[in-house]
C-alpha cells in the first residue's frame, strides 16, 4: 500500500513505521556488540507504542524505562524483568516501590538522595536493591543543548567522585547490591569522540571500583547514537562498539545499551495532508492537518525532518509548512524548497519514528493520531485515532 492509499485508508493526520526496518536496525545493533556479553535495552521513551515493544522484545530486547509507566509498559507485552532497567533523574517513592516490587534488573541511581530513598524503600519491602549508579562524565555531546545530558551544567548523573562515595556506601548497606555503571551523556550524537571520551573515564573509574572490591556486572553506555536527519554522515555502529570493547578490555562486563532514536527513528513517517497555501507579503505558507502538539520536534529543537510532497512536483519555491496551532513555532519546516500544492495533497515527514508520536498532546484539543505497523508489505493499525471523548473522558464538570 503507497502513503496515499493509507492515508485514505487510516485518515491523517498519521504515523506509519517500517517494522523490518527496525528489525533491520535492531540486529544491525545486536550484530556490532555479538563478540562480547551484551544486553540491548530499548529506550522506550523513544517509541513506546505496545507493538513496538513487542516487536522488539521478541527479538531479544531488553526496555530502558524511564518511568514506572514505561515499566508497565514493557511488563505486559512480557520482556522479562531481568531485562529491564529503570533510569531518570526523579523517581517518586511509588515508582521505587513499584520497580523493587517487581523485581527488575536495576535502578539507575542519579544523586545520593535518592540512593537513600531506594535503601528506605528496599528495607521496608525487605528486599535487596539492585542499583547502578549513573556517572555525569563532564564531557560535551556536541548536540542540542536540550539533549545534551553529560554535562555538569545538566541535571543528569553524579560526578565521579560522588559516585566513589556512593558506591562504597551502598557495598556496605543491607538493602543495596551495586551492580552495575550507568552514563548517557545525550542524544542525535553524530560524532564518536564524545563517546570515546566518556567510556574512557567511566571503564577506568570502574577499574578503582575492582581495587575497591566493588563489583561492576554491567557496563551501561547509555544510547544517543545519531541517525541520519537530511544525508548528514553519523556514528559508524561498529565503530562505536570497538571503542567501547578496547576499552573494557579484561573486565568481566556485560555492556549494556540504551538505544532509542538508532533502532526506531528512520522507521516512521508522518502523514499529514494540505489544508491550504497561502501567501503573506513575505512568505508561502503551506497549512497542514498535522501540527506541533502531534510532531514537536522541529518546534521544540529546530529539528529538520525531510519532507516529501506526494504528487506534483512543479514550481519549486521557498514556503514554510504550518499547522494549525495557535503558535508561532507551529512548523514542521521553514524556507523549505517545495512544490506548488493544493487541497489534500499529501505531505510525508521523514525520520519520525523516535520521539515524535511520544511527544504529542492534545494541546488546542486535537486529538491524538492513528499510528499503523507495515509489516512483510501489510499494514495493521496499532494505535487507533483518539475521539474527543477519549480527550474529555477524566474531565469533571463540577459547577
Ligand atoms: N538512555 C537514557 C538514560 C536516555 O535519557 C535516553 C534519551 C536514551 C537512553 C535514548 O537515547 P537515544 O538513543 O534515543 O538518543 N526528545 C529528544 C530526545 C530526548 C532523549 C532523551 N533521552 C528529541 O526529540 O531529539
Amino acid at each position: 500500500m503507497n502513503y496515499r492509499e493509507l492515508a485514505n485508508k487510516y485518515g491523517t493526520p498519521l504515523y506509519v513505521y517500517d517494522f523490518n526496518h527496525i528489525k533491520e536496525q535492531f540486529n544491525e545493533f545486536k550484530n556490532a556488540f555479538k563478540a562480547k556479553k551484551s544486553l540491548i535495552c530499548y529506550a522506550v521513551k523513544a517509541n513506546s507504542n505496545l507493538s513496538v515493544l513487542k516487536y522488539l522484545k521478541e527479538m531479544g530486547a531488553g526496555c530502558d524505562c524511564v518511568s514506572i509507566g514505561e515499566v508497565n509498559r514493557a511488563l505486559k507485552v512480557g520482556v522479562p524483568k531481568y531485562k529491564i532497567i529503570y533510569s531518570g533523574v526523579g523517581k517518586r517513592d511509588d515508582e521505587i516501590r513499584d520497580a523493587l516490587k517487581n523485581d527488575i534488573l536495576m535502578i539507575n541511581i542519579e544523586s545520593e538522595e535518592e540512593a537513600q530513598r531506594v535503601e528506605f524503600i528496599a528495607k521496608e519491602l525487605g528486599v535487596k536493591a539492585r542499583i547502578s549508579i549513573r556517572i555525569n562524565p563532564n564531557i560535551d555531546a556536541k548536540t542540542h543543548s536540550y539533549i545534551s545530558t553529560g554535562l555538569y551544567e545538566n541535571k543528569f548523573g553524579v560526578d565521579v567522585e560522588s559516585a566513589k562515595k556512593m558506591y562504597i556506601k551502598a557495598q556496605k548497606s543491607k538493602y543495596l547490591t551495586p551492580i552495575g555503571i550507568h552514563f548517557h551523556i545525550g542524544s542525535q550524537i553524530t560524532n564518536i569522540e564524545p563517546f570515546c571520551e566518556a567510556v574512557k573515564v567511566v571503564s577506568s573509574f570502574v577499574r578503582s571500583l575492582k581495587s575497591l572490591k566493588i563489583d561492576i556486572k554491567f557496563f551501561n553506555v547509555g544510547g544517543g547514537v545519531g541517525i541520519d536527519y537530511r544525508g548528514e554522515e553519523t556514528i559508524n555502529i561498529y565503530d562505536y562498539s570497538k571503542v567501547i570493547f578496547e576499552n573494557l578490555t579484561g573486565l568481566d562486563v556485560t555492556i549494556t545499551c540504551e538505544p532509542g532514536r538508532f533502532l526506531v527513528g528512520n522507521s516512521g513517517k508522518f502523514l499529514t495532508k494540505v489544508l491550504y497555501e497561502k501567501r503573506s507579503s513575505k512568505k508561502r505558507f503551506i497549512i497542514t492537518d498535522g501540527a506541533m502538539n502531534d510532531l514537536g520536534r522541529p518546534s521544540l529543537y529546530s529539528a529538520y525532518h525531510d519532507i516529501e510532497v506526494i504528487g506534483s512536483q512543479a514550481d519549486v519555491s521557498k514556503a514554510d509548512v504550518v499547522g494549525p496551532v495557535c503558535e508561532s513555532s507551529d512548523f514542521f519546516a521553514k524556507d523549505r524548497e517545495l512544490p506548488k500544492t493544493k487541497h489534500n495533497d499529501l505531505l510525508v515527514i521523514k525520520s519520525a519514528g523516535a520521539y515524535c508520536f511520544t511527544m504529542s498532546s492534545n494541546y488546542n484539543t486535537r486529538a491524538k493520531v492513528a499510528e499503523v505497523a507495515l509489516i512483510n508489505g501489510k499494514d495493521k493499525l496499532i494505535r487507533k485515532r483518539d475521539n474527543f471523548n477519549d480527550m474529555i473522558q477524566n474531565e469533571i464538570t463540577c459547577i
